[in-house]
């Protein structure tokens, strides 16, 4: 026997409906379209084949973590289990990431997508943090001022022109917030990218944060009284504000090192000079204000006062600027980089993932914003975030500990948590957004499987770092 189940909207006279139904009416025919459906993943997961001798390993990479970059390049953050719908659109911080794991599947979808993303830019270099898919134009209930967004561009972009090599889509003409009166090339926007961090530097040299960078919950500029508030959008006190994130410097050094390389293979040696000298100013601010001793400092408050520090009573540390420090490699030669993730796996690893901050936040800081208004253990709030381990893993690469970094791997990959799928609970391929941290009341329970960054990421750590098969 074989059962259909379909959905048409012309369902009047049922002529659409009869048609698929005719398409499908014996058993030979359901066969035969299951044997192209078949074909059509093999032929597309087939890109990327691991042949490591290790069964779990195998089938993360070749199926299940590829086809779950699918799912978040289709879906993006929309209606979901665990999601609001499509009042979140589009992320621009999102997508641009979702690249990664997905851009060897499809690269004619993730070169449209790039342009969809680029056209909701403004032309200072910020963007609407998110956007709508069926009319692609920018939110403007959120708007913008989230500082990390720009940076994502290039990595979206250069990721892109890695796996094809097609340099001509930064000749494309792109609009800047849909009005095509004020379009200017694919390679204009990543410059306004690179241009709107150096923009909006705080008073250490820098970048400010704005509402947040890619952690929604560090709201340093909301001070919201009432917890209804939407904390990502508010911004009530930022006038003369201090509150500077050394997570976008990390980026910053990264993405800004990608682009002196574009700009060098596009003969623009020029723009290639003037770029190093912010790279290498921003790489001396971090070294000098980004350093807490033992490891990277997480942000400056709005007062100016560290968070991240030794001098924090909660929340000493947090994943963010080791990740993206030791990735850019800051002060690998004076051993920063080590004594960083040594302190990541002294302070923030667990049996289950590398939490997000510890000390976790017990009590609610209005200069902190929402992140110190969840629970210890959970979500932003020293939580496994499975999305920022990767960074961890990467930067282990860098440094040469391959091993250590293959041990987080396999902490976090659903393949290898089979034999706690009654506590992780989430679907034992599939990668979660979060899992409870040590603080938590259940540490090891996973939360928010499917549509996270968490799939880009972790495929991206696994085969380019520490796989090493770099396009
Ligand atoms: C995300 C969380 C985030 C929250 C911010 C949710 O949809 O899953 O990670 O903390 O939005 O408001
Ligand atoms: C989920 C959001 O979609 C993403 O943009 C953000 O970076 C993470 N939460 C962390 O806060």
């Amino acid at each position: 026997h074989s059962f259909l189940v379909g959905y048409t909207w012309e369902n009047i006279n049922k002529k659409k409906a009869k048609e698929t139904i005719a398409k499908f009416d014996t058993v030979a025919k359901v066969d035969a379209a299951l044997a192209d459906l078949r074909k059509y993943w093999d032929t597309l997961l087939g890109n990327y084949t691991l042949d490591s001798g290790d069964e779990k390993l195998d089938r993360m990479v070749n199926i299940w973590n590829q086809y779950q970059c699918m799912v978040t390049f289709c879906f993006s953050r929309s209606a979901s289990f665990f999601e609001s719908g499509i009042g979140r659109g589009m992320g621009f911080r999102d997508s641009n990431q979702d690249l990664v794991g997905f851009v060897h599947q499809i690269p004619e979808r993730a070169r449209e997508r790039i342009i969809d993303i680029a056209s909701t830019q403004f032309p200072d270099g910020g963007c609407y943090h998110q956007y709508q898919p069926l009319t692609k134009r920018g939110n403007n209930d959120i708007g913008g001022g989230f500082n990390d967004d720009p940076l994502w561009l290039i990595l979206g972009t250069i990721s892109y022109i890695k796996e094809t090599g097609d340099f001509g889509i930064l000749q494309e003409q792109v609009p800047f917030d849909n009005d095509w009166s004020v379009a200017r090339s694919l390679f204009d926007h990543l410059s306004v990218s690179f241009d709107h961090v150096i923009k909006n530097l705080g008073p250490h040299g820098l970048p400010l944060i704005g509402r947040a960078d890619w952690n929604d919950c560090l709201n340093l500029n909301c001070f919201s009284n009432d917890p209804n508030e939407s904390f990502q959008t508010a911004e009530n006190k930022s006038e003369g504000t201090k509150a500077e994130s050394v997570m976008i410097a990390g980026m910053f050094v990264i993405y800004g090192q990608d682009y002196i390389e574009l700009c060098k293979r596009l003969g623009k040696t020029e723009e290639a000079a003037r770029a190093q000298k912010h790279v290498d100013a921003m790489t001396v601010a971090v070294k000098k204000y980004g350093w807490d001793g033992e490891w990277f400092v997480r942000a400056y408050d709005y007062y100016g006062n560290k968070i991240g520090s030794r001098e924090n009573e909660e929340g000493k540390i947090f994943i963010e600027s080791q990740g993206w420090c030791t990735m850019a490699a800051i002060g690998k030669e004076e051993g920063m980089c080590h004594k960083s993730l040594d302190a990541v796996k002294e302070r923030l690893d667990t049996k289950y993932g590398i939490v997000l901050n510890n000390p976790a936040f017990t009590k609610y800081y209005i200069e902190y914003g929402e992140i110190s208004s969840y629970p210890p253990g959970y979500k932003e709030n020293a939580g496994i975030f499975c999305h920022n381990n990767p960074w961890i893993m990467i930067g282990e690469t860098v440094i040469g500990r391959g091993e250590q970094a293959w041990e987080y791997y396999k902490k976090i990959c659903p393949a290898y948590l089979e034999d706690i799928s009654d506590l992780h609970k989430t679907e034992p391929y599939v990668y979660s957004q979060m899992v409870a941290g040590k603080d938590a009341f259940k540490p090891g329970e996973a939360k928010n499987s499917w549509l996270t960054g968490t799939a880009a990421w972790n495929y991206y750590a696994i085969t380019q770092f520490i796989l090493g098969i770099k396009p």
